[in-house]
């Protein structure tokens, strides 16, 4: 464990007579001799005093495990602003409800009027009315004034003061959270520092746009608690240098950049600039958490034969189970038939023929098209992107995640092909119907989460109709290759 141990915001400075800190005895250093001297008589009772009581050999010193444990980030630290509308409310309002739990999600959906026919459901965030923005310049053509609204959201969430707060959350209300991967990767970022955290777009002409260096709205982005405070404070002066910008992430983007913050990139959030069909996207994620999707109505729905919200719930329950894992992409090489696996957990398995190379394998399929439609072709990616086949007989066989089971054990996911009518082009694989994936919990501490590695699978022999795949950790020298199994050198 390696939990960083810091003051709560809010709480008292130590008293002279409460115990000392390690900190403050570390930087002791910095006091005058004679207060030093002080230091080292109360350090030595102290000790005197752990030596003489008999517990003190039994358990370890209280105040240690207290700080700890209070120094772990939860659910409970976040609070979330979605940034949504009397008209997009009702519509979009059962995606938020994917990702809100009621008792441990604390968020607020600002609106710009209230909603004539409220209903207060326990089970959706209390819905909040926007001030009023008007005194605001706005003079982008063709942009919507709701921008600004929008922006000032990050004013209006802190300044509601509320209590324990390390991060504010921002989203729209057609992004749907990965709460636990967003709690653990904020947890690799010091709340009391000033960071600003999110992804830009997928598409390149979009950041030429606006910014490389910006976190898109949608993808949702985080600041935290120390940051926002300071944002609140300018904000207002500061929107009004901007009113020839766009949006209201590039408001927050411009004003950020004047307090001299810049954006830390975090590939786990999706403002997903695309149409269609996301299927090359979800098979090969970066190896970093999924911590957001977004634009999940203009897309088709992630599962076959699912309508949106039902596909959606599908990939939810599977991120339950294990979210560390979700979309995280093995790749299984199986030798003896020339066959190479590639799992994205808890969405689909792609059978290779051939030799593929594992970086081939790790590159996007262009399954879907930019967001700007006049854009198809000219459009570049801010990832490698390869040819997917129109035709299902030429594209490899795919399997779709079915169902999902955990014990003790382990957990096992089954994934079941989709069937794309007569090809003959993979006979290799012509009878393999279903895939079963068996793997543990994935926790990664702080530490991992900072150096990610891939994991590795095996594909176990015998197989006809079904077939089992094992994902574990890597040896520590061990290749993700159709060839070679043991370094040749060492
Ligand atoms: C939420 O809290 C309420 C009251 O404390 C409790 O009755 C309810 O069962 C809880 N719901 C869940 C899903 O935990
Ligand atoms: C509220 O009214 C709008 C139209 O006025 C309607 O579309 C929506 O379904 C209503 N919502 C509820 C919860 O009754
Ligand atoms: C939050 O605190 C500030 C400063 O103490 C105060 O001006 C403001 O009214 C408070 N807001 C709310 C909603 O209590
Ligand atoms: C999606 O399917 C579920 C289950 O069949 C259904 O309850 C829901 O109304 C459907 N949603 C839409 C938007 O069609
Ligand atoms: C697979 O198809 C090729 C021709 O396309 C054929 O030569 C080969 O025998 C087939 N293999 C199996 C196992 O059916
Ligand atoms: C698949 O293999 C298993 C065990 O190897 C065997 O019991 C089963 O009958 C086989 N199924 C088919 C369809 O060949």
């Amino acid at each position: 464990m390696h939990q960083r141990r810091k003051k709560e915001p809010g709480s008292l400075p130590p008293s002279p007579e409460s115990p000392m800190p390690a900190n403050l005895l570390r930087s002791a250093t910095r006091f005058p001799p004679r207060f030093k001297s002080i230091l080292l008589i109360f350090s030595l009772l102290v000790n005197l005093y752990l030596l003489v009581n008999p517990w003190s050999t039994v358990e370890p010193p209280l105040p240690k495990i207290s700080r700890l444990t209070t120094s772990i980030t939860t659910h409970h630290h976040i609070v979330f602003a979605i940034a949504s509308s009397s008209l997009s409310w009702p519509r979009r309002e059962p995606y938020v409800r994917l990702w809100y739990s009621p008792n441990t999600t604390r968020a607020f959906a600002f609106l710009d009027r209230p909603l004539s026919n409220a209903s207060s459901s326990p089970d959706i965030p209390p819905v909040v009315v926007s001030a009023d923005t008007s005194k605001f310049p706005y003079t982008f053509k063709g942009g919507l004034r709701s921008a600004i609204r929008v922006a000032r959201i990050v004013k209006e969430v802190v300044e509601r003061n509320e209590s324990d707060v390390r991060w504010f959350v921002f989203g729209d209300d057609d992004t749907v959270f990965f709460m636990d991967n967003l709690v653990k990767t904020l947890s690799k970022y010091d709340h009391d520092k000033w960071f600003y955290i999110g992804s830009n777009s997928e598409c390149y002409e979009q950041n030429v746009k606006n910014s490389f260096d910006m976190a898109f709205g949608g993808g949702g982005f985080a600041i935290s608690h120390s940051l926002g405070r300071v944002l609140a404070r300018i904000l207002d002066s500061c929107l009004m240098r901007y009113p020839h910008l766009y949006g209201s992430d590039a408001r927050i983007y411009s004003c950020l950049a004047e307090l001299g913050v810049g954006l830390t990139h975090e590939p786990g959030f999706h403002q997903v600039d695309m149409r269609g069909n996301l299927f090359g996207l979800l098979a090969a994620h970066p190896l970093s958490p999924l911590v957001s999707l977004h634009h999940l109505e203009t897309v088709e729905p992630l599962f076959p034969h699912m309508n949106r919200t039902q596909a959606l719930e599908h990939l939810l329950a599977a991120a339950n189970v294990d979210p560390a894992r979700i979309l995280q992409q093995t790749v299984c090489y199986d030798r003896s038939n020339s066959l190479a696996f590639s799992v994205s957990w808890g969405f689909s398995i792609q059978v290779f023929q051939g030799k593929e190379l594992l970086p081939d394998l790790l590159s996007l399929q262009r399954t879907f098209m930019p967001w700007r439609r006049s854009n198809k072709v000219n459009t570049h990616f801010m990832f490698n992107v390869r040819g997917y086949p129109r035709d299902p007989c030429k594209s490899p066989p795919v399997f779709f995640m079915e169902s999902i089971t955990s014990d003790k054990r382990g957990i096992w996911s089954y994934y079941t092909r989709l069937d794309v009518g007569n090809c003959f082009a993979f006979n290799a694989t012509e009878p393999l119907k279903q895939i079963r994936v068996f793997s543990t919990r994935l926790e990664l501490d702080s530490e991992q989460m900072k150096a990610p590695r891939r994991q590795c699978c095996n594909v176990l022999p015998s197989w006809n109709d079904s077939m089992t795949i094992h994902i574990r950790q890597c040896g520590i020298d061990e290749l993700i290759s159709m060839h070679s199994k043991t370094p040749l050198f060492s």
